[in-house]
């Protein structure tokens, strides 16, 4: 495992999009796993940044999601769909038809997992997949306790995570209370993976997932077990280490 330590959120952003950069251009037509929530937004930026400069091509890259919320549909602002377009897919050359998530409108279940499983079957390998991390040592939406042999599953949020995640609704009654995400033996699949940590308030959790005992109930900690983990964070978020 390497650890790259930015000196803050920028400088994180900045080093994870040059890893994510590098990977494109080495692979033109590679597959990409990519993430939500705050900590990559910076990442997506600068991706962004660079490509209106004319140095990133996304024309060949596909991209494969971890996860999406069960209910909302890709015009939900609060839809991961919509965080993506919003952040990324509309900013860039890549092609709509080759930018993946789980169907969050799909009300079956069953369906929605074992389409994603194929899905990603099909693409082949991920090249590389971008991770945050919960609080709670959740990557994706695994919640602690989740099987590592875990594929495409629905999950039932833990009151932990509608609590994170409230503050992008205007109440927790409005925090969807399922959603489907890609399962730890998937990501796991990557060939390289790259975690990016923010802030103080990440700092236990890294201790505990790279520093402590690999076990379901630190979901990130089975990332000790790959062979290519590359981890950016900031001192705040290394700073326990
Ligand atoms: C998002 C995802 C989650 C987040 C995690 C950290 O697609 O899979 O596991 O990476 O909840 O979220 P932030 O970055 O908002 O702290």
């Amino acid at each position: 495992m390497k650890i790259i330590r930015a000196k803050d959120y920028k400088d994180m952003s900045r080093k994870a999009a040059n890893i994510v950069s590098a990977q494109i251009i080495m692979k033109p037509n590679c597959v990409l796993g990519l993430a939500t929530g705050s900590t990559p937004i910076g990442t997506y930026a600068q991706l962004v940044e660079w490509y209106n400069k004319g140095d990133l091509d996304f024309s060949e890259v596909t991209t494969v999601n971890l996860d999406e919320y069960k209910g909302l549909s890709r015009d939900n602002e609060q839809s991961y769909y919509y965080f993506m377009k919003e952040n990324l897919f509309s900013k860039v050359n890549i092609n709509p038809e080759r930018t993946f998530l789980p169907d969050g409108m799909e009300t079956d279940s069953d369906k929605a997992c074992s389409d994603y499983n194929r899905l990603i079957a099909n693409l082949g390998e991920v090249d590389l997949q971008v991770l945050g991390i919960g609080h709670n040592g959740h990557i994706g939406f695994n919640e602690p306790g989740t099987s590592f042999e875990a594929e495409t599953h629905c999950v039932d949020l833990t009151e932990s995570t509608m609590k994170a995640n409230q503050r992008f609704f205007e109440s927790i009654d409005d925090v969807p209370r399922q959603a489907y995400t890609m399962g730890i033996k998937t990501i796991m699949q990557a060939k390289k993976i790259l975690l990016l940590a923010s802030g103080e308030d990440k700092a236990q959790i890294i201790k505990e997932a790279f520093f402590g005992p690999i076990t379901p109930q630190v979901q990130a900690s089975v990332l000790q077990l790959h062979n290519d983990v590359t981890i950016v964070a900031d001192e705040a978020a290394l700073s326990l280490i």
